[in-house]
């Protein structure tokens, strides 16, 4: 079984939790593709959802697969959210961000009654911080929000993709910043919160109902 195949299965399982009517937050990286992708053949045999997607590709994609876009204007209370992380704990704090996609992402999740996570085994973690903790800053803030998480201890660095800095949907940079292991994830979030220009970081505490894994095969789940 490849790392594919095992997200598929989780996306698979995820998506089994779909009823008709629901109003659904659609997310964004490579295991998400596979949820939206299945969503898409459900729609396909008549399933009656909505979806609120987390990204501009995920939009792209939801209404190439038939899933009808809308917003949170219309929908601010969302029945469902399905999403990938990039780093899962066992209390089920996460990293996400890895696609950029983290202030769509967690707006979303706060506005949904259910947060399931799919991922394959490898994300699993005891504690987060291996994977380099994503934070969305304004432009103007560069300078100051590196200062700033470098006193506590990170190595931040801008961003780069393909030879140019990234921009976020929001026309935002992402700093990746390597904090080391984090023994404390609530006391970092609450710390990062209060840094003017940071508009959201990728440490995602206590959003998630249940966590879906897909290992050889295989599914498990966490929950709380
Ligand atoms: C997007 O910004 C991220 O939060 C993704 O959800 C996360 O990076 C997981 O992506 P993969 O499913 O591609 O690993």
């Amino acid at each position: 079984m490849s790392a594919d195949d095992d997200k598929k299965l989780a996306a698979q399982s995820a998506v089994d939790l779909v009823e008709d009517g629901m109003v659904l937050g659609l997310g964004t990286g490579s295991t998400a593709v596979f949820a939206v992708q299945l969503l898409g053949e459900r729609v396909k045999k008549g399933l009656k959802i909505k979806g609120v997607p987390t990204s501009d590709s995920t939009e792209k994609l939801a209404r190439s697969v038939g899933i009808p876009i809308v917003t949170l204007d219309e929908f601010p209370a969302l029945d469902l959210d399905i999403d990938g992380a990039d780093e899962v704990e066992p209390s089920l704090c996460l990293i996400k961000g890895g696609g950029g996609a983290l202030l769509r992402e967690k707006i979303v999740a706060y506005a949904s009654k259910r947060v399931v996570i799919i991922v394959d085994e490898k994300k699993l973690v005891e504690k987060l911080g291996k994977f380099h903790l994503p934070i969305e800053i304004v432009p103007f803030s560069r300078g100051l929000v590196q200062e700033k998480v470098d006193e506590m201890g990170a190595k931040s660095v801008v961003r780069v993709r393909d030879d140019r800095v990234f921009r976020t949907d929001e026309n935002n940079l992402i700093l990746d910043c390597d904090f080391g292991l984090i023994e404390d994830p609530r006391a970092l979030a609450q710390k990062l919160s209060l840094i003017p220009g940071i508009v959201e970081h990728g440490l995602f505490i206590d959003m998630v109902e249940r966590v879906i894994i897909g290992n050889d095969g295989k599914v498990k789940e966490l929950t709380k």
